[in-house]
């Protein structure tokens, strides 16, 4: 991760890289499979946290290291100070990006799940990670996504009860091309989970 080095912090000067002696690649080692991001992204109720999840069980019983980070969770911590304005939907995905980033390093295959609606930041999320970075589209249409509607939301967004709603009044830009692109609107769900783990084990990030 030599690429560490050239990053400069914007707001403090004298902070210098340290290195460490166990490497990204001998903990890979360690683990028996690779470090990776799996980023779910799509609108609100497309399936991201149910999906991710249920990789994340898949993977565990194949005794691979995972870890979620949900967009609701890091809404309690990490990011409790960020609303819902573009510019903070920026900074969100960006340090989570920076987390996803470092959860990589550790080895973790990493299942990240956030609308990320805007394309340039999940672009700047995969120029962190590299070529670990595995871009999974929750490709579900609005329509599905308000019938389901899981939290109520759409409804209290159509009321106009909840601003910058994407998909109703913030906009949702969704992949170009994607790495995996998952039919969670139509597929059931261990059909969409066997589509994601071949993808791993065709891509050599993970062992049969
Ligand atoms: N193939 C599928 N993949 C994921 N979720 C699905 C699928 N089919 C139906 N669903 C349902 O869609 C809803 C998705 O909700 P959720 O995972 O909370 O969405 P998100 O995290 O994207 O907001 C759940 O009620 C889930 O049971
Ligand atoms: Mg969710």
């Amino acid at each position: 991760m030599s690429d560490q080095h050239e990053k400069t912090s914007e707001k403090s000067s004298n902070v210098v890289w340290h290195d460490s002696r166990v490497t990204p690649a001998m903990r890979e080692q360690l683990n028996g499979h690779c470090g990776a991001v799996l980023w779910f992204t799509g609108l609100s109720g497309a399936g991201k946290s149910t999906l991710a999840n249920a990789v994340e069980d898949r993977l565990h019983a194949m005794k691979v290291h995972t870890f979620v980070i949900d967009g609701d969770n890091v809404r309690h911590g990490l990011c409790a100070d960020l609303t819902f304005s573009d510019d903070d939907r920026v900074e969100n995905i960006r340090r989570v990006g920076e987390v996803a980033g470092l959860f990589v390093q550790a080895g973790i295959l990493t299942l990240t799940a956030f609308i990320s609606p805007f394309r340039a930041d999940r672009e700047k999320v995969r120029n962190i990670v590299g070529e670990r970075f595995i871009e999974v589209h929750c490709n579900t249409a609005l329509e599905i996504c308000e019938s389901r509607d899981v939290k109520g939301l759409y409804k209290k967004a159509r009321a106009g009860e909840i601003a910058d709603f994407t998909g109703i009044s913030s906009p949702y830009e969704p992949p170009e091309n994607p790495e995996i692109c998952v039919d969670t609107g139509s597929n059931d769900l261990s059909a969409c989970v066997d589509q994601v783990i071949d993808y791993l084990i065709r891509y050599q990030f993970i062992n049969r």
